[in-house]
């Protein structure tokens, strides 16, 4: 029967002490039974320490680290500050034509354009960059033809801020393609158009036979 008197004392102990003092204001911080992450062992940006020599809390930069986008040595290039590489264009801003001169244009760079192309133009553009793509039945009858002379003539740099950046309703397609993939690809596309405008005289003699001239 005593037990039950000391069962009793405690329930009425235990529920005034839980919740007799709900609602009541103090001054204390509550009681954090999980505290998660809500405070942690760090330095915010541009504090002191008093665990470094120097007294700050942002550390110099270690000998030797190159910056993100840095992909040849000098200086110029720093932090994407190429803007023919990493813009398509001159230094007064406009339309770069031609290629970067740190890329090597040769048959290897060519078939990454083509790699590339076939995987994220060419479903629109199509294969022979006529603009007559696979989407075309589905509905898209807007996508450029590479062969048209505004293209043709259009500077390189423009072509791949075209890709960049998207244009009316072709979306971006930075997020896809590094710089250096863009100006594979547009090195493609000029091969396309080329390729387009090839006329007899641009078979060398030795291969006239193969085409029974
Ligand atoms: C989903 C379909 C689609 C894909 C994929 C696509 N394009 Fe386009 N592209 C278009 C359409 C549509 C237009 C016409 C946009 C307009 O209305 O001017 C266009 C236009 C262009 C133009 C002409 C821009 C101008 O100034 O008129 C170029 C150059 C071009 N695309 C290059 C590319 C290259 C290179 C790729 C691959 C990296 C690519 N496109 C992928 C749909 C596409």
């Amino acid at each position: 029967m005593r037990t039950v008197y000391y069962v009793t004392a405690l329930l009425v102990v235990l529920t005034i002490s839980i919740g007799g003092f709900r609602g009541r204001r103090s001054t204390q911080p509550p009681i954090e039974v999980f505290p998660d992450m809500n405070r942690q062992a760090k330095y915010k940006p541009q504090a002191g320490s008093k665990f470094f020599a120097d007294g700050r809390a942002d550390r110099p930069l270690a000998a030797g680290v190159v910056p993100r986008g840095r992909t040849i040595a000098p200086d110029p290039d720093f932090l994407r500050a190429d803007n023919f590489l990493y813009r398509g264009q001159t230094t007064s801003g406009e339309f770069a034509r031609d290629f970067p001169p740190e890329l090597a244009l040769d048959e290897k760079f060519m078939q990454h354009g083509q790699e590339r192309y076939t995987i994220y133009c060419a479903p629109c553009h199509g294969a022979l960059g006529d603009g007559q793509g696979i989407t075309k039945s589905y509905g898209m009858v807007t996508t450029a033809s590479y062969h048209d002379d505004r293209i043709r003539k259009m500077p390189e740099g423009e072509i791949f801020n075209t890709i960049t950046n998207g244009k009316n309703t072709m979306s971006p397609y930075a997020d896809k393609l590094s710089p250096e993939d863009r100006w594979a690809v547009i090195a493609y596309v000029r091969a396309l158009e080329r390729a387009r405008q090839g006329a007899v005289s641009d078979v060398p003699a030795d291969h006239k036979a193969d085409l029974g001239l």
